[in-house]
This record gives structure tokens, sequence and C-alpha cells, in this order.
């Protein structure tokens, strides 16, 4: 898979960065999207979870800390983020494995995880990386795995419309206001695809997804 140095940080500008976690906290409603997010993928014990994208580590963490018999990993390019996530791991005291790469080159062995986290890092990557990274998320995951995916979505209602008229550009967010991360997840392999919620926030919808690997067929 193709690797890629370039990114785009996590609110835009690399100023920014310090400013993520309470911004996010303010603008968006973060803590009940991320609780939906780990509720929907039914963690058991025991098992494999990766975050990719994992930013901050928020999500990361509040997997850990609502399943603390799972080993959790973080994945993110930018290492100015992941020294925000590992401090607050420390003063959780939690064990989160994190690392830094591209969700287009995973740096683990196939069928690794039996859970993989995408949270609001799809829009960050262009079509192309967009289906590069899908397709190393399948090749991570065991057959039976599951891709959970929160990110911009399709608008529901004319203010969610109105409002991605101009969040389409910001980004690489045109193609998930235009409906086609789950057809592109489709493409990558996974069934059944779908969505699974959708907030209205002040950046326009956003939308959970579940994606599944489909099990091995033992016919
Ligand atoms: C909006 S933040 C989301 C962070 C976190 N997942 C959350 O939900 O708060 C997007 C993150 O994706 C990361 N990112 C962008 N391109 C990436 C890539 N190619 N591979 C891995 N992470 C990437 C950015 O560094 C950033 O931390």
């Amino acid at each position: 898979m193709k690797k890629r140095s370039r990114y785009i940080p996590a609110f835009h500008f690399r100023w920014l960065t310090p400013w993520y976690d309470p911004m996010m906290r303010r603008l968006y409603p973060e803590s009940a999207l991320k609780a939906a997010l780990i509720a929907q993928a039914h963690i058991q014990s025991g098992q494999n979870v990766l975050d990719v994208g994992c930013g901050t580590g928020t999500l990361t963490l509040l997997i850990k800390q609502t399943h603390p018999n799972v080993a959790v990993y973080g994945l993110d390019v930018d290492s100015e983020v992941l020294d925000i996530a590992r401090r607050k791991a420390e003063q959780a005291g939690q064990t989160i494995f994190l690392q830094q790469g591209t969700a287009t080159c995973l740096p683990y062995p196939d069928g690794h995880f039996d859970r993989v986290f995408a949270s609001l890092m799809l829009h960050h990557l262009t079509r192309e990386d967009k289906r590069h990274a899908l397709a190393e998320t399948f090749r991570v995951l065991k057959p039976g795995g599951e891709l959970h995916v929160a990110d911009f979505g399709e608008p529901g209602d004319p203010s969610m419309w109105l409002i991605s008229l101009v969040v389409r550009w910001v980004e690489e967010v045109h193609d998930n206001v235009l409906g086609l991360l789950p057809v592109f997840m489709a493409e990558s392999g996974f069934k059944p695809v779908g969505e699974t919620a959708s907030y209205r926030t002040v950046s326009g919808a956003l939308a959970l997804y579940r994606a599944c690997k489909p099990a091995v067929d033992r016919t």
C-alpha cells in the first residue's frame, strides 16, 4: 500500500492542535458520539482493537476504560497528537499501544484485529487514500471482524444540507457528503455495510457506520 508523508492535522491547522480537545468538547456531541460508536461495536473481553487516526486518544482511551480486558492500539500519522494521547493515557493510568504511521499502510499483520475504529479520520484523506485506508482496514481485520466509523455523512434535513454546501469544500469532506463512504467500504469487501446513527452538528451531519468483514465460509 502507498505511503503518504503529507496529511491534514487534527483541526486542519497545526497551531490549533493544542486546542483540539477543548474545541471538540464544546462544538460537537463528542462524548455521546464516541460512547455510541463503542457501544455498537459490542467488544468482547480478550479482543484486539485498533483506533486508526486516533488523534489525541480520546476514543482510544474510552475504549480501554469501557473494556479493560482488551488490547487497544492507536495509530496516527502526527507525532504531536500522539504526544497528547500518551500524556492522557499516563494521567488516566491506562496502557494503550500508540504508534505513528499512516492509515494507508498499516503496520500490523493480516487478520490481527477484531474491531477497527476510524473516528473523524476518513475525511482527512483524498478519495484514493480513503480507498487505500479501507482496504488496509479490511486486511488487518479478522474474518468476522468489524469496522466502526464516525465521520461526515449525507445531510438528512434541509439545515444539514445547507451547512453541507459549505462544509463539503473543507478538507476532503466532499465524498462523505455525497454518501460515498459506505460505497467505498462495500468496494473494499465489507458486507454488510450500514449507517447506524446520524448527529446534527454545527458543521453538518456526522454519521456512524458499521461495516463487517465476512466470516470465512466453511461450506
Ligand atoms: C479530526 S482528527 C480525529 C481524531 C480522533 N480520531 C477523534 O475522533 O477525535 C483526524 C486525525 O486523523 C489523522 N490523520 C490524518 N491523515 C492520516 C493518515 N493518513 N493516517 C493516519 N492518521 C491520519 C490526523 O493526524 C488527526 O489526528
